[in-house]
C-alpha cells in the first residue's frame, strides 16, 4: 500500500518542484520569508456542526478566506431555493459571513447532470463557489453513490467536476475536496488527476483513506505527490487533516509543500485557531509557537452568544445540545469546558442552560 511505503519527500517530483521544496523547507524554521498573501486558509465543512451561527463566530475571529457550507445531498431532483438558503443562509448576504468571508456551497452527489442543475441554482442565488464532496465516508450516503464512494470510479468523478464547470460561469470557483483513496492510496495520483481533468480551480485533500475514517495520523507527506501534478497546472492544493494547532500547520507546510489549508476539528477545539495559523505563517509570532490562545473566560461570551443564537434560529429546546457538542470539542484545548459539560449534560432548558453560563463566567469576571 502507498501510505506503508517509505516515501522521500522528493520522490517522483519534477527537478523544479524539488528546487521549490528544498527552498521552502530552508525558509521553514529559520528566517521566515514568507507573506501573510502566499498562504489561504479555509475553515471546513462540517455536517452538524459548522452551520451560519459557528461559521459567523470562528469568522469574525479573523484568519479565515473562505467558508464551505455542510454539504447538500443531490440525489433525484433540482432542490428549491429553501434548501439551499436553509443550508447557506448567508446567500441572503451576498454569499459571505458578517465578517465578510465568502462562503461556497458544498454539494454530495454522483449524476453529472443533477449536480449541474443544482450547482447552477446556488450560483444564481450568490453562492461565492461550489465545491464537490467527494470525502464523505458515510455508509449510507457511500451506498446511494455519494462521497468517498466516488474515488473508487475517478472518471465518474472527473464527469462530475466537468459537468458542474461547465454549467456555472468562469469566474465562479469549482473546488473538489477528495480523500487519498477508498480503501488505499494506490490510485490516488490517478484521483487527483481526474478531478484535475474535470477542470477544478483548487483541490482540498484530507490526507488520509476512506477506510482511514478520521483515525491519527493524517499522511501529510503523500500531498506532495499532489503538489506536484497540480503544480504543472497552476491549480492549488489545500490541505486538510489533524490540524490542530499552528504548529501542525508548519509542519504540513514543510512535508507537503502546500500553501493553503482547511481547518476542521482544530477550529472548534480553539475558536482562534485561524488567526492565530495566520500568524505562525506569516513569521509574526516565532516559528512553530503558538501564539497565546484566548483564555476561558474569553470563550463563555461566545457560548453564551451561540446558545442565544441558536435559540433565535431554532426553537429554545434545541439550543442546548449544539452548545453541548461545542464544549465537546473545547475540552480538547480548555479544560474547563470539560467540567462544564460535566455540570450541564442533562440541561435541556434555554434558560437554565443560559444560567449556567453565567453562573460560570460570574467567578471570573468577579476575580479579574
Ligand atoms: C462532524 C463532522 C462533519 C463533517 N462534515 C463534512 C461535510 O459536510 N463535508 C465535507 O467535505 N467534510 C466533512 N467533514 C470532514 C472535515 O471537513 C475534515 O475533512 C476532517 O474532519 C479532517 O480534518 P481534521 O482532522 O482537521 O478534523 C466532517 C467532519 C466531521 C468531524
Amino acid at each position: 500500500m502507498y501510505i506503508n511505503k517509505p516515501m522521500g519527500r522528493y520522490d517522483g517530483m519534477c527537478l523544479a518542484s524539488q528546487l521549490m521544496y528544498a527552498w521552502r523547507a530552508m525558509n521553514d524554521g529559520q528566517s521566515n520569508t514568507w507573506s501573510e498573501t502566499d498562504h489561504r486558509l479555509v475553515l471546513a465543512p462540517m455536517e452538524g456542526v459548522m452551520d451560519s451561527i459557528m461559521r459567523d463566530l470562528l469568522t469574525a475571529m479573523g484568519g479565515y478566506d473562505r467558508c464551505v457550507t455542510e454539504f447538500v445531498r443531490i440525489s433525484q431532483t433540482t432542490l428549491p431555493s429553501r434548501v439551499f438558503h436553509r443550508l447557506c443562509p448567508e446567500l441572503h448576504t451576498g454569499g459571505r459571513t458578517p465578517a465578510g468571508v465568502p462562503v461556497f456551497v458544498q454539494l454530495l452527489g454522483s449524476d453529472p447532470a443533477l449536480m449541474a442543475k443544482n450547482a447552477r441554482v446556488a450560483v444564481n442565488l450568490g453562492a461565492q463557489g461550489i465545491d464537490l464532496n467527494f470525502g464523505c465516508p458515510a455508509k449510507t450516503v457511500n451506498k446511494s453513490h455519494g462521497g468517498a464512494v466516488l474515488l473508487k470510479t475517478p472518471e465518474t468523478l472527473r464527469s462530475v467536476c466537468a459537468a458542474v464547470r461547465d454549467a456555472v460561469p468562469p469566474q465562479v470557483p469549482v473546488t473538489a475536496k477528495i480523500r487519498l483513496g477508498f480503501d488505499d492510496d494506490s490510485q490516488f495520483p490517478v484521483i487527483v488527476k481526474a478531478a484535475l481533468a474535470g477542470g477544478i480551480s483548487e483541490l482540498t485533500i484530507h490526507a488520509r483513506t476512506r477506510r482511514q475514517a478520521y483515525r491519527p495520523p493524517a499522511h501529510w507527506s503523500l500531498l506532495a505527490e499532489a503538489t506536484d501534478i497540480a503544480g504543472t497546472e497552476g491549480v492549488p492544493i489545500i490541505a486538510n487533516g489533524e490540524l490542530w494547532s499552528p504548529g501542525d500547520v508548519l509542519r504540513c507546510r514543510r512535508v507537503s509543500g502546500c500553501r493553503d489549508f482547511m481547518l476542521a476539528r482544530g477550529a472548534l477545539c480553539r475558536p482562534d485557531l485561524g488567526r492565530a495559523v495566520r500568524a505562525a505563517l506569516s513569521g509574526r509570532v516565532a516559528t512553530g509557537a503558538n501564539e497565546a490562545a484566548l483564555n476561558w473566560s474569553d470563550i463563555l461570551p461566545l457560548l453564551r452568544t451561540y446558545l442565544h443564537r441558536n435559540a433565535a434560529a431554532y426553537e429554545p429546546r434545541y439550543a442546548c445540545n449544539p452548545l453541548k457538542q461545542w464544549l465537546v470539542y473545547l475540552q480538547y484545548h480548555y479544560p474547563q469546558a470539560g467540567a462544564l459539560f460535566a455540570k450541564v449534560k442533562r440541561l435541556r432548558d434555554f434558560n437554565a442552560m443560559d444560567r449556567a453560563l453565567v453562573a460560570e463566567h460570574e467567578p471570573l469576571h468577579t476575580a479579574a
